[in-house]
């Protein structure tokens, strides 16, 4: 094994994992555990007991470790040469970790109501731990969720999407945000089945993975309420309109529309979760600081985004920049932001035509 660092916490892992046997590490997932080590430090201050915290998937142990700032933490992984792992590093550290050698799903079934943060980091799908990390989680807790079967929702594998999370998705410009939905209407669906709401507070795709993060109530009125909720996208293939209902005949161009779903409809971050997040995680975390803004940025306005490139193309016309784009919008008093889903594109909730109008006079 070699010893690695982030963040400044030491950890061992294999060169390169690709067998079961040996202990898994993805530096690219970096940004994925600065984010969501700040998501638990804001947690932990809202809860009045010693927070505990279960990472159900450990691996190395670096996720776990760096949790342990925020709680009591409770490590688990299957693979025996992972919990040496672990146990290395936490003794390199100094660190203090309760240390479990299960299956996830025993693991988290011998709990429940327990954990106040719920940390689901799997290879590819999270579907098959949702079930006993909703039980896990306690009726105030918290829970993220990792996916990297992106593939699937994102469209480009309707049938394994539709068997898996009984959704359909569709491959189009925004086809992370609808992924990104889709996955969020599974989180929620199992929580609700134990009268627990879900209420997403930070969710964003980057690269090759989605995350689902977000606070759990044990609540049956509050999942009643956030049933509405559920719904669809309709999407107009040929002028590029959108709408989180379901509608379908474009209004536009009266075009028969495109749906995906049922997927979650509502906000997809709470603002001032994510404010708390950003006054809280270190400046020099150049990156993980960069997409939260962007997050932050665009949690209030739902409408799917545009890439501004895919409009021109469509509509056959130039390419204006895109923060001209965004600065025309704001004037006319529409909400606009940049989003983390796309280089090029703009969230928006102004009406398609106002949008064109805009770039049109940008690109003249
Ligand atoms: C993607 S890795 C976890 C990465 C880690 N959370 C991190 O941030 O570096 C997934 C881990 O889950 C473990 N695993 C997979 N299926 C499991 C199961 N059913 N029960 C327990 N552990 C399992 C694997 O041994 C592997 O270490």
């Amino acid at each position: 094994m070699e010893k690695g660092e982030e963040r400044g916490v030491k950890f061992y892992s294999s060169k390169e994992a690709e067998m079961d046997t040996e202990v898994f590490f993805n530096k690219e997932m970096r940004t994925n555990r600065d984010l969501s080590a700040i998501a638990a430090k804001v947690y932990s201050r809202k809860i009045d007991e010693e927070m505990r915290i279960c990472d159900a998937l450990a691996a190395s142990g670096i996720r776990g470790m760096r949790y342990t700032d925020s709680g009591k933490v409770w490590m688990n992984d299957a693979n025996p040469s992972a919990i040496e792992a672990m146990k290395k590093g936490l003794e390199e550290n100094d660190l203090d970790a309760e240390v479990s050698e299960q299956d996830t799903n025993v693991f988290l079934s011998q709990s429940k109501n327990f954990y106040h943060f719920v940390d689901i980091d799997p290879y590819g799908s999270f579907v098959n731990f949702l079930d006993s990390a909703a039980r896990a989680t306690h009726h105030n807790g918290f829970a993220g969720f990792s996916a990297t079967d992106n593939a699937a929702p994102a469209g480009s594998y309707p049938t394994v999407c539709q068997r898996r999370y009984g959704s359909k998705p569709l491959k189009n410009s925004f086809m992370h945000e609808t992924g990104l939905r889709i996955y969020l209407k599974e989180v929620f669906e199992n929580y609700a089945r134990y009268d627990k709401a879900f209420d997403p507070k930070i969710c964003w795709h980057e690269r090759h993975y989605t995350r689902i993060m977000g606070r759990v109530t044990e609540s049956k009125q509050r999942c009643n309420n956030s049933l509405e909720n559920i719904g669809y996208i309709s999407h107009c293939s040929n002028c590029g309109w959108r709408k989180l209902e379901r509608i379908d005949e474009c209004p536009r161009c009266e075009t028969e529309t495109q749906k995906a779903g049922p997927l979650w409809i509502g906000k997809i971050a709470d603002r001032r979760f994510t404010q708390e997040m950003l006054k809280e995680i270190p400046e020099e975390w150049e990156d993980s600081v960069e997409l939260l803004e962007k997050v932050h940025g665009e949690a209030e306005i739902v409408t799917p985004y545009y890439d501004i490139h895919e409009l021109c193309s469509k509509h056959k016309l130039q390419v204006p920049k895109l923060e001209e784009v965004i600065e025309s919008l704001e004037q006319t008093g529409y909400p606009v932001s940049p989003t983390h889903f796309c280089p090029t594109g703009i969230r928006t909730d102004a009406p398609l035509d106002d949008v064109l109008d805009i770039i049109k006079i940008q690109s003249e």
